[in-house]
C-alpha cells in the first residue's frame, strides 16, 4: 500500500489563533497593523496553496474594519480565491473574533487582496484558473472584476498627477 497522499489544491484556508497582548494598540485593542499582517499571511498561504508557487502581494484594497478585536479573543482569518487571472489570484478575506467565554462571534474586518505567483527568477507564472460554480461564487468573481476596473481607473488618475516618471 502506498503512503502517498494525493495533493489537493485548496481554494480556501482559515487561520485560527488567540489575539495576544503583544498585538495591542494604544487604545488597548488589537492594532490595525496586526490585523493587516494576519490578512497578508492568510492570503499568502491561500495563494501558495492554490498556485503551488511562491507568491507576492500586489494589492490590498477595500479594507474595512467593522469592529475592534480584543486581546484574548479567538481570531479567525478566512482567505478564499474568488477570481484568477493569468498570474494573479484575487482573494477575499474575512476576519472574525470570538469571545471564548460566551462564544459570541462577530465579523471584524473584510478586504480583497491580490497575489501574483512568481518563479525563482521573480517572473510571473500562470496559475490554475478558478471557475465559479454557484451564484455566490459568481457574484464574488464579478465584484473582484469590478474592483480591478476601478483600480485601473484610480491608477491612471494617479499616474496623470505625476510630473516625473517613477524610478
Ligand atoms: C508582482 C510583480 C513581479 C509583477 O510584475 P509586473 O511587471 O507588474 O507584472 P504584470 O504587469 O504582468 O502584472 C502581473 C499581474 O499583476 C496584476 N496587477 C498589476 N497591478 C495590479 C494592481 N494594482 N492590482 C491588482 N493586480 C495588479 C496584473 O493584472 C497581472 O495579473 P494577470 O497576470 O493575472 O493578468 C511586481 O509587480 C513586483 O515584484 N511587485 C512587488 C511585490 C512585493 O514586493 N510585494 C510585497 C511583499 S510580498
Amino acid at each position: 500500500m502506498s503512503n502517498d497522499i494525493t495533493p489537493v489544491r485548496p481554494r480556501e484556508i482559515t487561520l485560527r489563533f488567540l489575539a495576544e497582548p503583544t498585538d495591542v494598540n494604544f487604545g488597548g485593542k488589537v492594532h490595525g497593523g496586526a490585523v493587516m499582517k494576519w490578512i497578508d499571511q492568510a492570503g499568502y498561504a491561500c495563494a501558495v496553496g492554490w498556485s503551488g508557487f511562491y507568491c507576492v502581494t500586489v494589492y490590498i484594497g477595500g479594507i474595512r474594519f467593522y469592529k475592534p478585536i480584543f486581546i484574548g479573543q479567538i481570531v479567525e482569518v478566512n482567505a478564499m480565491v474568488v477570481h484568477t487571472g493569468n498570474s494573479s489570484m484575487h482573494i477575499a478575506i474575512d476576519v472574525s473574533a470570538t469571545e471564548p467565554k460566551t462564544g459570541a462571534r462577530q465579523r471584524t474586518t473584510r478586504c480583497l487582496i491580490v497575489f501574483v505567483a512568481v518563479d525563482n527568477a521573480g517572473d510571473t507564472v500562470k496559475v490554475p484558473a478558478w471557475t465559479p460554480v454557484g451564484d455566490d461564487d459568481k457574484r464574488f468573481e464579478q465584484y473582484a472584476i469590478h474592483m480591478a476596473a476601478l483600480r485601473k481607473e484610480q491608477e491612471d488618475e494617479l499616474q496623470a498627477t505625476e510630473t516625473t516618471p517613477p524610478v
